[in-house]
């Protein structure tokens, strides 16, 4: 079985993978999710992500259906049926299925989807020269710590800057940098490492996470604090973390070249660091 889904406890073709169309998920957005990628073949980071994937159902009342015990095990069985060399592991959780109204009824069942997919690593030619990004208002919700499947307004930004060919949306909330539309946002200003704070603005990302305890363990000052959009395009440096993206520097911010137009010593040294620990 290639590519692979797996509902309430079944594994199947994705192709034939269906939920209800009074599924939550589909007409509220009420669930959240995981993505999860493989190196060498096993997950990575899984006891974070599927600590994170705890917290989000905790913070929307959802009850959490598996231990991480047996996620891990539905997940390495699922690795093993689509037997691709590398795979991506989406997970998502839903209140369930329900007639329509907002306000649910604590006894529904979850609905519990995962999918393993073939992952395509990101290009080498594309790490190595950075990519481009442009500036958008964050007009996100107050909970974005929440990984939620509520993501509408992140699907807009992506689409304005694909339609604009750049790569990311780098949001802005207030006059602060939050992060991208599928990434965490780091600068590097006077040879400090900033990135905006945990809390209700941004994800918490896993890479995010590991990136910051290497740059402490080389010796980088790191702060944990909200840049302003001048900050940013004045920093020496700038690039996303994030699972699809890994360290990916960004060469260029609404036209303008950021630092020397190529990614930096501290971005090259990180994403080195960072493929140091993927294997
Ligand atoms: N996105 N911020 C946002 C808004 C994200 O959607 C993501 C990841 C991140 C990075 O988090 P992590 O390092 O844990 O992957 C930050 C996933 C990959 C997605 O939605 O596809």
């Amino acid at each position: 079985m290639p590519e692979t889904a797996f509902i309430n406890g079944r594994f199947l073709p994705l192709a034939d993978a269906t939920v209800s169309v009074e599924d939550r998920g589909f007409q509220f957005g009420d669930g959240i999710y995981e993505v999860i990628r493989t190196y060498g073949g096993r997950p990575f980071k899984l006891e974070s992500h599927l600590a994170r994937l705890e917290r989000s159902a905790q913070a929307i009342g959802l009850r959490q259906p598996y231990t991480r015990e047996r996620w891990a095990q539905y997940i390495l069985e699922g690795l093993r049926l689509a037997a691709f060399p590398e795979a991506k592991i989406y997970l998502q959780v839903t209140r369930g299925a329900a007639p329509r109204d907002h306000a649910y009824a604590q006894e529904l069942e979850p609905t519990v989807v995962m999918t393993v997919r073939d992952l395509r690593p990101p290009n080498p030619t594309v790490q190595a020269a950075g990519v481009q990004a442009m500036t958008m208002e964050d007009i996100r919700w107050g909970r974005c710590d929440i990984k939620s499947v509520n993501l509408l307004a992140n699907v807009l930004a992506r689409q304005q800057a694909t339609r604009a060919g750049v790569f990311e949306a780098i949001l802005i909330r207030e006059g602060r940098v939050t992060e991208g539309s599928v990434s965490n946002v780091m600068v590097v200003h006077n040879g400090i490492l900033v990135t905006a704070p945990e809390g209700a603005h941004i994800l918490s990302g896993v890479t995010r996470g590991i990136v910051l305890d290497l740059a402490r363990q080389e010796g980088i000052s790191v702060q944990e604090r909200y840049c302003s959009r001048q900050e940013l395009m004045e920093a020496a440096e700038v690039f996303l973390t994030g699972t699809t993206v890994e360290v990916l520097g960004v060469v260029r911010i609404d036209g303008q070249p950021i630092g020397s137009g190529a990614p930096g010593p501290v971005t090259r040294s990180l994403a080195k660091r960072f493929h140091e620990q993927t294997g």
